[in-house]
């Protein structure tokens, strides 16, 4: 027995762990010992902050449910969403931008055709989308798209009691033509707060944070041979752009749509006011990556 002293205890807890086979997760977990313990040297962490840390950790577990990941939420509200995503793609040659994949993606979308509206019922301006998908320089045929946004009260279709019953909705699932393109109807997208009706929302509120994400609408792009390119298209002009609440926006992902006010719209029906035009042109690496899954249901 050697003489207390708190350097020691971390070495102590360090060398518990040398006998762990596998290397990298011995480096997982000696690094996490080492960041927590001088977070607690550095900051003198009391007994009631500690109690504190412990209960809004049980909370945010509490929260999660098959359909809200309250978890996910603190990694993108503290930025560690978008670390994790940057020291993945660190090098991105000449790729589109990466963003965080958020909460509300539901696994495989449904396949629709070009030219589909995504948004049948929903209110909001009439947005027009036409994008492609290329390699290196080439177009990518057969390229599957998953997209998903908003509504115009800033809620996605999986967040709403109707889910079950009348499925997706401003959610669709693309396949490149031959020359890389897709096309849809949606809405044009606003902003929206994430989530507040949890522990990160009190976090939020407690670091007189907003919680407003500028708005976006969401892509991932999904091509045999590729890496797969989660990201979102933001809104130019939009008043969060500088204050995302989860820190997602890359200038290169921001996008000025057109306004038009001629009266047929181009998909032929007849316009009640301005819509929009949005167009983008998505650039994946060859390579392979990580497919999101969808949350899975509580046992
Ligand atoms: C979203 O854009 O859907 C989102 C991303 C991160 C946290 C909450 C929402
Ligand atoms: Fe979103």
């Amino acid at each position: 027995m050697s003489q207390f002293n708190d350097r020691a205890l971390t070495e102590q807890v360090l060398e518990s762990f040398a006998n762990t086979s596998d290397p990298r997760r011995k480096e997982l977990i000696s690094e996490l010992v080492l960041a927590l313990h001088e977070y607690v040297r550095k900051t003198s962490l009391t007994f009631e902050e500690w109690d504190f840390a412990i209960d809004f950790l049980t909370r945010t577990g509490q929260k999660c449910t098959a359909a809200r990941q309250e978890f996910i939420l603190l990694s993108d509200v503290l930025g560690v969403s978008m670390l994790v995503d940057a020291v993945n793609h660190r090098s991105r040659d000449d790729a589109t931008e990466t963003t965080v994949l958020g909460p509300f993606y539901v696994g495989e979308h449904k396949p629709m055709l070009h030219g589909s509206d995504i948004s049948v019922g929903v209110p909001g301006a009439p947005m027009f989308v036409n994008a492609r998908v290329t390699g290196r320089n080439e177009p990518l045929a057969n390229v599957l798209v998953d997209v998903w946004q908003a509504d115009d009260d800033g809620f996605y279709d999986s967040q709403k009691p109707s889910y079950e019953t009348q499925g997706a909705s401003l959610r669709a699932r693309f396949i490149t033509a031959p020359d890389g393109r897709f096309s849809f109807r949606t809405i044009l997208p606003c902003s929206y707060p994430i989530p507040t009706d949890g522990p990160v929302g009190q976090l939020l509120a407690a670091t007189n944070r907003h919680s407003m994400r500028p708005a976006h609408v969401h892509f991932l792009v999904n091509a045999a041979g590729f890496e797969p390119l989660i990201t979102h298209v933001f809104i130019a002009g939009d008043e969060y752009l500088n204050s995302d609440a989860v820190f997602g926006v890359k200038d290169e992902l921001v996008s000025t749509v057109e306004r038009h006010d001629d009266p047929i719209m181009p998909d032929g029906s007849r316009a009640t006011g301005p819509w929009y035009a949005m167009s983008y042109e998505f650039r994946v690496r060859p390579g392979t990556g990580h497919v999101p899954q969808p949350l899975t249901a509580a046992e």
